[in-house]
């Protein structure tokens, strides 16, 4: 069956496209490269030794997308391609509004157009705002501190609304934690343009010497070390996740929404630690304030998915944290 995947160049599509072409669909990427590299192609090219099929356009563009859904005759889409830096949403909200809210509309409406009414849609972690306990279950309140957050919850409900108008449809919103790491190959990863947003893109330029020290964001919080403590998901976990989002859509055919974590906290320090093990250099830290919106500790209840999905993460931190580090010193420039 051909899959549209949205945002397949990206860091999560690029996993994820190797997830479904290894579990036998065949995935045809959508992306605009507005966020990632044409190289990414050659490189999945030579992971699934198939050509790959990939559109180059955006999903803004409806028209477009409804000729796509009908060319490549499309049994389901997951839909990743969107802008995703809190900071960047703070200061350019409109951007996110039209890209991720109008993007997510744009292709709908080509979807229904097509009649093509399977959709497997990445939310965040976010929409759970600052949550009164750990660990976060699926039921927990809903909320949003910055535009890129309000963009998923806004798409969320929009989900809903369209699931309660037109129950033909089958929808999974997948709630993400924390992804890091990289394929097993060394061959894709992820690959930040400019200064990482995030820990481990940022711990891991630090161990190849492109950055002097790593700012610990917080010492004081209320944890075991002080550090911040987030549910740390291996990016081949996750992808394999999508899959079975996928197949329990196209199997039993009830909408669902789940997180994908692996149910573990672990510190920002205690991920300094793996890093430098797995890597076998240093990584310099300091101490810095806290960074403004961030939350003590965020970790999932992963047991819906395992229920709903027989799907569980399965990689450990030290496995994301070698995977990691094998695809940054392999790719010291990223695809560049
Ligand atoms: C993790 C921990 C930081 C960088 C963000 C988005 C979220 C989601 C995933 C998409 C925190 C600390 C970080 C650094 C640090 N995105 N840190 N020094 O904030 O949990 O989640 O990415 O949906 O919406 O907010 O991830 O990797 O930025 O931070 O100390 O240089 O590492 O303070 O405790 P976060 P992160």
């Amino acid at each position: 069956m051909n899959i549209l995947l949205t945002g397949g160049a990206g860091y999560i599509g690029s996993h994820t496209y190797l997830a479904l072409a290894e579990a036998g669909y065949t995935p045809v990427i959508v992306d605009n490269f507005s966020n990632s590299h044409r190289g990414v192609l050659q490189r999945l090219q030579a992971i699934t030794e198939r050509p790959v099929l990939c559109e180059e356009g955006d999903v803004l563009d409806t028209a477009w997308v409804e000729g796509v859904l009908r060319k490549r005759r499309i049994g389901g889409v997951v839909h990743l391609a969107g802008d995703k830096a809190v900071g960047e949403s703070v200061a350019k909200p409109l951007k996110y509004y039209r890209n991720n809210i109008g993007g997510a509309v744009s292709l709908l409406e080509a979807m229904q157009a097509a009649g093509c009414e399977v959709m497997v849609f990445s939310s965040s972690a976010t929409v759970y705002g600052d949550p009164a306990s750990v660990p976060i279950a699926e039921h927990f309140p809903r909320s949003h501190t910055n535009p890129y957050g309000h963009t998923k919850l806004v798409i969320e409900d929009m989900l809903a609304a369209l699931n309660t108008a037109q129950p033909s449809w089958k929808i999974a919103v997948l709630r993400y934690f924390n992804p890091v790491g990289a394929h097993a190959s060394g061959l894709i990863g992820e690959d930040p343009s400019g200064i990482p947003n995030n820990l481990m893109p940022f711990i891991a330029q630090v161990a190849l010497g492109k950055r002097a020290h790593l700012q610990v964001f917080g010492n004081d919080y209320a944890t075991p070390d002080g550090t911040g403590v987030r549910d740390f998901i291996h990016v081949s976990d996750l992808a394999e996740g999508h899959v079975a989002g996928l197949k329990a859509l196209l199997e039993r055919g009830e909408s669902l929404t789940v997180n994908l974590g692996t149910g573990r906290g672990h510190s920002v320090l205690e991920v300094v630690k793996a890093f430098e093990a797995a890597s076998g250099r240093p990584v310099a830290y300091q101490f810095a304030p806290r960074r403004p919106g961030d939350i003590a500790q965020c970790y999932a209840d992963p047991s819906l998915a395992e229920q709903l999905l027989g799907w569980r993460a399965s990689r450990p931190l030290d496995q994301m944290c070698a995977d990691s580090w094998r695809w940054q010193s392999k790719n010291p420039d990223g695809y560049r």
